[in-house]
């Protein structure tokens, strides 16, 4: 048994997250100053699993908290999910984003050294391949140049734990680079809770479902894919969060600096999503064909065999389950935990 400190654990992959360590037997401290999730959240966790989770309100880049944190709880391990994540607030906002996301990750893991914790699982994403020029993606391409600056802070704290971990290889570092997460817990009790206007698609469409919003804007059909619509790795948040359990169990082993990509290796286009999304809700999903969104890229998918190979992991469930079990979260829900 552990004790791990889950950074953005109210948040949606980290609640999920939250959830299977418990069912563990870890023990988790969750710091997150929801500014983008709810305390409800981790209620709903306990009531699911039965078990409590220590939360401290409060933000990664106050050096003190984190102070005191690590003073009160003796903690093994770190799963840093704390991040802005909106791709079109982080242009308008660039120092927002690089403040919280890359200095944030900085005043963590001077915490972390201070307190001689080593050992931390960083949230990245599919996005630090940039526009693929060959796909499936593998770990070891070169990343590119994302376009946008959350894409870009995720890439720059890519670079930071890579010179940690050169300054100083007693540190175990897993980069996990997530593909699409969509999903939710089965029982309908926790899922992902965007505030304002979606930017992703499962969001959005569950709320034209529900009849929040009236349709789907479908962002181009002229790319060079099997209908035109954009494609995506997308991968079940239940898979997504037992590969950071798997990758806790990698570091425990002292493997030193590990990237895997966390993907299924299958991409589906906007239009297949809608479909999958109608047979498993039994909705209509009116939608629009409409430009192009700026920035996005045509296709997207992983290779996941490193994951496969190395953490014995690989996702189980499928884009059925993904849009059933949105659809039964968004449905119970209709106003996330509000
Ligand atoms: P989320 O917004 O639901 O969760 C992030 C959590 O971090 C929230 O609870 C928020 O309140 C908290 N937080 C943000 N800044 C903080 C700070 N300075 N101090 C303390 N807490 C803070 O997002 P999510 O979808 O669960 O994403 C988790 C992580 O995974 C993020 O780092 C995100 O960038 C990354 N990621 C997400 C996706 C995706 O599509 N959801 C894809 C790739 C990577
Ligand atoms: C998926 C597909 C859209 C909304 C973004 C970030 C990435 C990662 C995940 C996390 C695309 C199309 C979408 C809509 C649409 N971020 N779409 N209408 O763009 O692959 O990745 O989220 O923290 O860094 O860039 O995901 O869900 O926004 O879009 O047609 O209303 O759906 O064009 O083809 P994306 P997405």
């Amino acid at each position: 048994m552990s004790t791990i400190l889950v950074t953005g654990g109210a948040g949606y992959i980290g609640s999920h997250t939250v959830l299977q360590l418990l069912e563990n037997g870890d023990q988790v401290v969750v710091l997150d100053n929801l500014c983008n999730s709810s305390f409800e959240s981790l209620k709903r966790v306990s009531e699911l699993t039965g078990k409590e989770v220590t939360f401290v309100e409060g933000d990664i880049q106050d050096s003190s908290t984190l102070d005191d944190l690590f003073s009160h709880h003796k903690i093994d391990s770190v799963i840093h999910f704390a991040g802005l994540k909106a791709v079109g607030e982080s242009v308008e906002k660039p120092l927002l984003y690089y403040r919280n996301n890359v200095y944030g990750t900085l005043v963590l893991c001077e915490a972390m050294a201070k307190h001689n914790v080593k050992n931390i699982v960083f949230s990245s994403s599919a996005t630090v391949y940039g526009d693929p020029t060959t796909l499936p993606l593998h770990e070891n391409l070169p990343t590119g140049q994302p376009t946008n600056p959350y894409g870009q802070s995720k890439l720059m704290v890519e670079l930071v734990l890579r010179d940690l971990y050169q300054s100083d290889n007693s540190w175990n570092i897993a980069i996990l680079r997530y593909f699409n997460p969509a999903g939710a817990h089965p029982s309908g009790r926790i899922g992902e809770d965007p505030n304002g206007i979606p930017n992703n698609l499962m969001p959005f469409i569950t709320q034209v479902a529900t009849g929040k919003r009236e349709a789907l804007s479908v962002f181009g059909d002229d790319y060079d894919t099997h209908d035109g619509t954009g494609v995506r790795d997308y991968i079940h948040v239940e898979d997504l969060a037992n590969g950071h359990l798997k990758a806790l169990e990698k570091l425990s082993e002292g493997v030193g600096l590990v990237t895997y990509n966390l993907g299924t290796g299958q991409g589906y286009s906007v239009l297949d999503m809608v479909r999958e999304f109608e047979k498993q809700s039994g909705q209509a999903i009116p939608y629009n064909i409409v430009p192009r969104r700026s920035g996005d890229i045509a296709a997207c998918y992983a290779d996941p065999k490193l994951a496969k190979e190395e953490l014995d992991w690989t996702a189980q469930k499928g884009l059925a389950e993904m849009c059933r079990d949105s659809w039964h979260w968004q449905s119970n829900n209709p106003n996330g935990f509000k």
